[in-house]
């Protein structure tokens, strides 16, 4: 499968091996979802548009460039908001639009219970942004739903993914970048990945 990111970054190795830990507080957890976030975003965003400007520095005209365009971050609720900040600190200006979905816990299929998009777009890229690409139902109803609000350019930025949900999430859109800081063996009975870090949401929030 071409499209699909994991993380070379041994930094990104070692802050995943310190959020999988049983033992890594939720206030821990945070920090190092922001800081993997941040990370990934800088692999996630090597390729995207610029534009040549000539910026005046105290003594002279100097080339430049600026990244073309305008972002939207895209977190899924509840887990996804965990990364927004760490995306933040490299685009400060972009746009976030939520998402809610969770799973059915019968039939692991996303239940939307949360969606403000106003009528017309207002980003031209949007940056998917969950921790978690298990069975890959939430990412691939949260294209979906992008794709319908007429946004063309799509990138998936998550922290672990499991074989599964990478395949269901590139079949339904294979030209959606997929970044991850890991592939994980695959899923358990209940639908969560192993190994894994567990429940995401109740590990950043303090709850479960
Ligand atoms: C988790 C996770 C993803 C989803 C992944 O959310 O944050 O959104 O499960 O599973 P999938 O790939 O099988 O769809 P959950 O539904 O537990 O909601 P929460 O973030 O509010 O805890
Ligand atoms: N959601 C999580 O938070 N963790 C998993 O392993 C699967 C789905």
């Amino acid at each position: 499968m071409d499209n699909i990111f994991p993380s070379p970054h041994p930094l990104v190795a070692h802050k995943l091996s310190l959020l999988r830990n049983v033992k890594t507080e939720p206030k821990r957890f945070r920090e190092l979802t922001r800081e993997i976030a941040a990370l990934l975003t800088y692999e996630a965003t090597l390729d995207i548009p610029t534009i040549n400007v000539t910026v005046t520095t105290p003594l002279a005209d100097a080339p430049g460039l600026t990244v073309e365009d305008k972002i939207g971050l895209v977190p899924i609720l509840r887990a996804g908001l965990g990364m927004v900040e760490g995306v933040w600190e490299l685009i400060p200006n972009a746009e976030v639009w939520h998402i809610g979905l969770y799973r059915d816990e019968r039939t692991l299929k996303p239940v939307e219970y949360y969606n403000k998009l106003p009528i017309e777009p207002t980003v031209s890229m949007c940056l998917v942004l969950d921790p978690m690409l298990a069975t890959g139902g939430s990412a691939v109803a949260t294209v979906g739903i992008l794709k319908r609000w007429g946004v063309r350019k799509i990138k998936f930025v998550g922290i672990i993914g499991a074989p599964e949900g990478i395949k269901n999430l590139h079949t339904h859109y294979p030209e959606v970048p997929i970044h991850l800081a890991a592939i994980d063996e695959r899923l358990n009975d209940h639908g969560y990945i192993l190994p894994g870090l567990g429940d995401a949401g109740d590990r950043q929030f303090g709850t479960g």
